[in-house]
């Protein structure tokens, strides 16, 4: 890296890639202004031809493995995506002496322990603050900016694309794959939109916020995972007229006996912030030792959102390229494994939706298995049939119980006689801290 040049390759010219080089050309004097040094694109990684793409004076390769060998290239930013060439690609321009930033929650997710190790060790940085969250700084926030704190809570809508599904199902009524397609062509889905549907991505997003609140090595197995197809609009409703929203939830929380980590569809009273974010914007709330509850809001995907992280990345290290502290906020070998507490043994409130036959009896046997395992009702509430039908819903809350109780109780209600085997269970959590 040369006095007064940064020189960076872009692998990826996707939503964020493009996006990411869009403001590297026009924003070209305000960075140089704020980082010190003349920010070059010098080369780019574009595996298909794209006649209509400006990439200034930069070179182009089909393989984007010629950045990794490219000696000119101070930074590689990689934005391809998925978790096979990404990582021979940045294995190899690690090795090869390069800074990396990148957005890939998966690659960080599943290889950032390799990764970084191995970025430590050859002296050169790794950043990835456009993996979480979009536009939204949390990572420095948690790696930098709280670094005087215990975190012991880290709960977010970290999936922009299952957040603007919601929120157009519940707020306008529209059916779930018409939101998903808008979704898809504003550029806020993952190119497999299964991942954003299913609880995938967020899972990954949470694997890194855990990592950064509680000092642990990357574990991608962690994640207790339910996605949105969990829900049907019924269920939204429900919720509202209860005065709760429903949202898709990360929630890394540090208790005596180890952490939780665990991403699911979550009932939110409406009063608390988190309920009110809507469309693609993302929220995570943090819980420090010293600071209390901050709630950093912003969008969660989209093109111009990601790439104002991924330039802020290429900022810090442009202005520290000797390091700006470990990635995860402790050095690589200091991170330390601790207890996982399993779903199954997390007590909260409960939302549980079962279809019954209006006969009597019926709400008498259900309450009475749920007493049976000392499940307290707070409210239930049968609701009008769905048309056509003629079984009823029903709705109840419980009060606090563990993971494995509820399910237990669920199993036997659902074999009762006149009750459907179809039934909705999901989280309460009134974040009272
Ligand atoms: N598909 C992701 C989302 C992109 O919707 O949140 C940002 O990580």
């Amino acid at each position: 890296m040369s006095l007064d040049t940064l020189n960076i390759g872009v692998c990826g010219v996707g939503t964020v890639g493009l996006a990411t080089m869009d403001i590297l050309m026009r924003q070209a004097e305000v960075l140089e202004a704020r980082s010190g040094k003349s920010m070059k694109l010098v080369h780019v990684g574009a595996r298909r031809e794209h006649p209509d793409h400006d990439y200034g004076d930069a070179r182009v390769s089909r393989d984007v493995m010629a950045l990794a060998e490219d000696p000119e290239i101070d930074v590689l930013v990689e934005l391809i995506g998925g978790t096979s060439a990404a990582y021979d690609l940045i294995k190899r321009a690690i090795q090869q002496g390069k800074h990396i930033v990148t957005a890939n929650k998966a690659l960080i997710a599943e290889h950032g322990n390799e990764l970084i190790a191995l970025a430590e060790a050859s002296g050169v940085q790794i950043r990835f603050e456009a993996a979480v969250a979009g536009g939204i700084p949390i990572i420095k926030a948690l790696r930098e900016s709280m670094a005087g704190n215990e975190v012991t809570e880290v709960a977010g809508i970290i999936n922009g694309t299952g957040n603007f599904i919601l929120t157009e199902m519940s707020t306008k009524g529209r059916a779930f794959d018409e939101v998903l397609a808008e979704a898809q062509s504003l550029g806020y889905a993952e190119a497999d939109p299964t991942f954003d549907i299913d609880g995938t991505d967020a899972a990954h997003k949470l694997v890194i916020l855990a990592s950064l609140a509680f000092g642990v090595p990357l574990d991608i197995e962690s994640p207790f995972k339910q996605g949105i197809d969990a829900l049907t609009p019924e269920d939204l409703d429900y919720a509202a007229e209860m005065g709760y929203r429903v949202k898709h939830l990360g929630i890394a929380r540090q208790q005596a006996a180890g952490i939780e980590v665990r991403v699911h569809p979550t009932l939110i009273p409406e009063s608390k912030q988190l309920a009110t974010v809507d469309g693609v914007l993302n929220a995570v709330m943090v819980t420090g030792s010293a600071v209390g509850e901050l709630v950093l809001v912003g969008p969660g995907a989209g093109g111009p959102a990601t790439a104002s992280s991924v330039c802020a990345d290429i900022v810090d290290i442009a202005r520290s390229p000797l390091g700006s502290g470990p990635a995860l906020g402790l050095p690589a070998a200091s991170l330390n494994a601790t207890a996982l507490i399993a779903s199954d043994d997390i007590a909260s409130e409960w939302y549980v939706r079962l279809t019954v036959a209006d006969r009597p009896g019926v709400m008498s046997n259900i309450t009475q298995t749920l007493a049976d395992r000392d499940i307290s009702i707070e409210s239930l509430v049968q609701k009008a049939p769905l048309s056509g039908q003629s079984e009823v819903p029903i709705v109840l809350l419980t009060h606090q119980t563990p993971g494995s109780v509820i399910s237990e109780a669920i199993e036997e209600i659902t074999g009762l006689p006149d009750v459907q085997s179809d039934y909705a269970l999901l989280r309460v959590e009134s974040f009272e801290h």
